[in-house]
């Protein structure tokens, strides 16, 4: 990130593996990073926790709205189950700002974990149709947590597929990507590729599980370096 002003980032559901774990890595990348919770206290000491690890990076925490309300881009962390009220009470606060959703509805059962249907189409689909007033980018989806939050853990070689219907965005988005992993961001399409992207993380959770692994995805037939939409 090369910007004077760090762009602030806030983390709603920061508590939680996957938000702490983009929040570390996004705070070590130089940005500005304020975790969100339901409970302000919790994410102060989430915040506390990864500054810490971060080395003293700049990681606030406060509540879900406030920290949505203070940012330039607001991250969706959160589980599905409960995801469109959490949308509906930040639709404010999040005006005219882009929102990046890493949220996979997934289900499990006695078979393993598998994509549940979403009326919406997607998690994705179904936060732009509420905020309609700010630009919804799907990114993030198959990284895990674990690595996230491991200091030594190179994610260069994960390939981030980024999803939205506004270019720019999506250019800033695929940015955060790179600087999050030090790897490639690929542009993967339109926001309504969500619904193939989100389930997707089912198919990894059982390789996971399969090879005892933590799987991640790289696409082939792609230059090294890819950083933006092609023209
Ligand atoms: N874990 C991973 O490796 C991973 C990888 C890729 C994508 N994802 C996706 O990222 C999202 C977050 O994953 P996670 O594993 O961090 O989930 P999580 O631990 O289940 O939840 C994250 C945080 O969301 C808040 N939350 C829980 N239930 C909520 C509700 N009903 N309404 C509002 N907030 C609620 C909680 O924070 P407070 O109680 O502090 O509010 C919790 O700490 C999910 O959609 C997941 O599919 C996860």
């Amino acid at each position: 990130m090369t910007d004077s002003v760090p762009t602030r980032i806030a983390v709603v559901g920061g508590t939680g593996p996957q938000g702490r774990g983009l929040g570390y890595r996004l705070a070590r990348a130089g940005y500005d990073v304020v975790l969100g919770s339901r409970d302000a206290e919790r994410a102060t000491v989430a915040a506390e926790e990864l500054s810490l690890l971060a080395d003293g990076a700049r990681i606030t925490g406060t509540s879900n709205l406030a920290a949505a309300d203070s940012a330039d881009i607001v991250l969706l962390a959160v589980p599905y189950d409960g995801h469109a009220e959490l949308v509906t009470s930040l639709a404010e606060a999040v005006t005219g700002k882009i929102v990046v959703s890493c949220v996979n509805p997934l289900g499990f059962d006695r078979f393993g974990p598998f994509g549940r249907t979403v009326p919406a189409g997607s998690a994705a689909e179904e936060a732009a149709g509420i905020v309609g007033s700010a630009t919804v980018i799907g990114a993030f989806h198959h990284l895990a947590a674990p690595l996230l939050l491991d200091p030594e853990a190179d994610l260069s070689h994960e390939d981030v597929l980024v999803c939205g219907d506004d270019i720019t965005a999506k250019e800033r988005v695929m940015a955060l990507a790179t600087d999050v992993t030090g790897g490639r961001a690929v542009d993967a399409g339109r926001l309504r590729l969500a619904r193939q992207l989100e389930p997707l993380t089912a198919v990894l959770l059982s390789v996971n599980k399969r090879y005892k692994t933590r799987s991640g995805l790289a696409v082939t037939g792609l230059a090294p370096a890819i950083g933006k939409v092609p023209a």
